[in-house]
């Protein structure tokens, strides 16, 4: 799904999400877990003020395992607790269920021992698009629930999913929007697929994954494509656009004459990175967080 973003649907996407807050127990913020940052919204903390919340890094079968733990880390130091899973193929949905009764534990505790028995934990999923909402949805109410007008602006009558007896799932998940004036965050979105290779240039989408194999998963890249050799410096770009020609021209991506076609060339990297063919990756990690001393300086 793609959903342009103008500031009308921003300040309607966030009221629809602060109206259901008011239902909710438990909020469920879905990150992809190969960019955990640029996935997420910049004004989260804000929309969902102090509600209850368990982070979820999701589509952690094509991450770097090693990085996640780090990500799993950097949100504890945050006071958020962050579970890896893969919304497509349902592993840990039962942990989702044990995590939010957890976040719940006190108010639980304090109804039980008024002699109330606690109803069922509500919850409800937000993240950007693509970022694995429905999937999660379905995946936790066992059967698949009808694609909803979830656009922003659209709004329809609220249905709760049960989920086991314990936890009731809002049926239509709240959509947000992501950073996407930093232009290095545009460029990790677009190489996960987050947002469509229509709004920016492949080449230049796939310039930036490459450069970012290139110094963090060179031997992968190395051997997925049979590539010799990289450059010393990824920062050249001459040298990464030389590697993506020697993809090109291993994969048949030529234009008559022989020439390669970049454009082609780039598809072919971007679809081969997003199917994971380059084994587990992630495209951010805690350390390319810059440090805000050093943002202060430059200014
Ligand atoms: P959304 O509601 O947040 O917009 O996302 P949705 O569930 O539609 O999921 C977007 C795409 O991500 C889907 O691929 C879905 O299968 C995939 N996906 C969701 N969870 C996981 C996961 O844990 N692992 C992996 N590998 N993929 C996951 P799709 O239907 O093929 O869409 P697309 O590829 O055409 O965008």
């Amino acid at each position: 799904m793609t959903i342009q973003w103008f500031p009308g649907h921003m300040t309607r996407a966030r009221r629809q999400i602060q109206d259901k807050l008011k239902l909710i127990d438990v909020v469920i913020e879905l990150l992809d877990a190969r960019i955990p940052l640029s996935s997420r919204n910049p004004m989260i903390d804000e929309i969902l003020q102090n509600k209850p919340r368990l982070v979820l890094l999701n589509k952690h079968d094509l991450a770097d395992p090693e990085v996640t733990s780090q990500w799993v880390a950097y949100f504890a130091e945050q006071g958020l607790q962050a579970l890896p899973v893969d919304a497509a193929t349902g592993n840990q949905m039962k942990e989702i269920m044990a995590r939010c009764k957890q976040l719940m534990a006190d108010k639980i505790e304090k109804q039980l021992s008024k002699g109330v028995n606690p109803r069922a934990i509500r919850a409800l999923i937000v993240g950007i698009p693509n970022v694995g909402k429905s999937t999660l949805i379905n995946r936790l109410a066992n059967r698949k629930i009808a694609a909803t007008g979830d656009k922003p602006g659209v709004t329809k009558a609220q249905q709760w999913i049960k989920v086991g007896t314990e936890m009731e799932l809002l049926d239509t998940p709240g959509i947000l929007w992501p950073k996407f004036e930093d232009q290095q965050v545009g460029m990790r979105l677009a190489a996960t697929g987050a947002i469509k290779e229509e709004i920016l240039y492949p080449e230049e989408v796939a310039l930036f994954a490459v450069r970012y194999l290139a110094s963090h998963y060179g031997t992968s890249l190395q051997e997925r494509f049979g590539i010799a050799r990289l450059p010393e410096d990824p920062g050249d770009t001459d040298a990464i656009i030389e590697v993506m020609e020697a993809i090109g021209r291993k994969r048949g991506a030529l234009l008559s004459g022989g020439r390669v076609d970049l454009e082609k060339a780039s598809l072919t990297i971007l679809r081969e990175l997003r199917a994971g063919k380059m084994g587990r990756v992630s495209l951010e990690s805690p350390s390319d967080i810059p440090d805000p001393a050093s943002v202060t300086e430059e200014r």
